[in-house]
């Protein structure tokens, strides 16, 4: 069989503060990557903070790192600071033409996230912000009118900046009442149309202080604030079955696949405890408990002791998700020795790797997906997958992106050999992402991954126009073809 099943869903995936713009718009208030600057692969991204003497520090907080912030710290503006966050790619003026755009390549799905300062300014007040909801029904108005399926991100890494500011974010058991709160609006407005739902992106990669709002990101913070994180989502699990019984959960897991450097016994036990750094999060979540080897985790990260109430526990066992979703990017590899990534490693020198860094592998999708399946047995949804690099648009901005088209078709047919051949209960794939945007890690524009390009350079200049490259259309044949014209 060269097609996926049935009802198979195709579409993409964004995060609000990568797409939407319009930071001090609708009410919005601002979130903790408001203050982060753009950056580089040479010259990561910053936060600008300020001391109480007028000292200006810059700790890095994304995705790769996590700087401690003193507590005496203040976020501030710049003028002259570049802030990706404020405009993006203007999703927020544009959303109806890239719906309309992404409806043109046949998505039945779309995966975006909600900003939760959007819904609520500082993430602790009585009533939501009625301009939010209002914005984000018009989306969910808008997909519906072309039969497109919202799959929503509550929390993609990121925090009310009150809220960190305030209680140290996620490192506070307060937050679990404001998240709580958050999910339960959106459950009320949204519940009708919606059916899928995402808790977190990435819970098993975020910390400190841009995703997590923590000024730390030792060990025992880190751990202590996914604890929190945990119960928030499957208290949100439990409300949303109760509010919406045809609804489904899934948190995102980071699982670009982890191969041991060689075949010496070493180096592979070494990969399966490096690699359980991440299982960790989805044992807990998808199968609602803490497993065995918890504590051989937190002693790695340096602290032997999380209080877990049985009150948590319960809340754990009956909020396990329906389905795990994750994003797959890459392959890296480990030694014994080498510290524990819990995204990237080494490099293996059989794959090539993007102008980024990042090795590919298809064939490593499929093995994730199998791991993954054979251990949780729930289905899964891959809601990341793509290919940032540069590209060359003509002067009516059409990029002609074979390298892309083919990195696509080898991840889709490793995917369609894990469904076919494998027997994996796969439900959906949502591509990062279906329009060019402002990149997680280096704050970039360059780093394109879009089937539509967007006239915007890193500094956020240019007309916004957006532009169908020659991907949009081969897409738009796998989707109606439900994957047979890949052969
Ligand atoms: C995922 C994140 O980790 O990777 C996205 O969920 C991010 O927000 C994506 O954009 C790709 O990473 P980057 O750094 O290339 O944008």
């Amino acid at each position: 069989m060269n097609t996926f099943p049935k009802g198979f869903l195709w579409g993409g995936a964004s995060a609000d503060f990568q797409v939407e713009g319009g930071f001090d718009e609708g009410g919005r208030g601002l979130l903790s990557h408001d203050y982060e600057t753009d950056g580089s692969l040479e010259e990561p991204r910053h936060h600008t903070m300020k001391m109480p003497d007028g000292t200006l520090i810059y700790p890095r907080s994304s995705f790769f790192y996590a700087d401690e912030v003193p507590p005496e710290a203040e976020p501030v503006f710049l003028e002259d600071a570049y802030y990706p966050s404020h405009k993006a790619v203007d999703f927020y003026h544009h959303y109806k033409e890239d719906i309309a755009l992404m409806a043109g390549m046949g998505f039945n799905v779309y995966r975006f996230s909600i900003c939760w300062s959007r819904i609520y300014p500082n993430g602790e007040e009585e009533q939501p912000n009625k301009e939010g909801l209002s914005f984000y029904r018009n989306v969910i108005n808008e997909l519906k009118k072309y039969g497109m399926e919202p799959l929503i991100t509550i929390c993609h890494d990121e925090m009310p900046m009150n809220l960190a500011l305030k209680y140290d974010g996620w490192s506070s058991r307060y937050l679990i009442d404001c998240y709580l709160k958050y999910c339960k609006t959106l459950f009320e407005h949204f519940g009708q149309d919606c059916k899928y739902w995402l808790t977190f992106n990435e819970i098993n990669a975020v910390k400190g202080f841009g995703p997590c709002g923590t000024r730390k990101s030792d060990g025992h913070v880190r751990y202590l604030a996914a604890h929190h994180m945990f119960v928030a989502s499957a208290k949100a699990v439990i409300l949303g079955h109760e509010m919406m019984p045809d609804a489904k959960f899934g948190t995102m897991y980071a699982m670009s696949e982890l191969y041991p450097a060689s075949c010496k016994s070493e180096d592979v036990f070494h990969a399966l405890l490096e690699r359980r750094e991440n299982w960790y999060f989805i044992d807990i979540m998808a199968r609602g408990y803490y497993p065995s080897y918890a504590k051989q985790i937190w002693k790695h990260h340096g602290f032997d002791h999380l209080e877990i109430s049985d009150e948590d526990k319960d809340i754990l066992k009956r909020g396990q998700l329906d389905f795990v979703s994750f994003s797959y990017y890459r392959s890296n590899i480990t030694q014994a020795g080498d510290p524990w990534f819990n995204v990237g490693g080494s490099i293996n020198p059989y794959l090539e790797t993007t102008p980024w860094g990042w090795p590919i592998d298809p064939l490593g999708l499929r093995h994730v997906m199998n791991t993954i399946y054979d251990r949780i047995q729930k289905p899964l949804f891959i809601v990341e997958n793509g290919l940032g690099v540069i590209d060359q648009a003509d002067e009516n901005g059409y990029v002609e992106d074979d390298y892309r088209i083919e990195y696509l078709k080898d991840h889709f047919k490793a995917m369609r050999d894990a469904i076919n051949e494998d027997g994996v209960d796969c439900i959906g794939y949502t591509m990062w992402a279906p329009i060019d945007l402002v990149s997680l890690s280096t704050g970039e524009m360059k780093k394109r991954y879009g089937f539509i390009y967007v006239d915007m350079n890193d500094k956020g200049e240019g007309s916004l126009k957006r532009t169908p490259k020659k991907s949009y259309y081969w897409m738009k044949e796998v989707i109606s073809s439900n994957g047979s014209s890949i052969d």
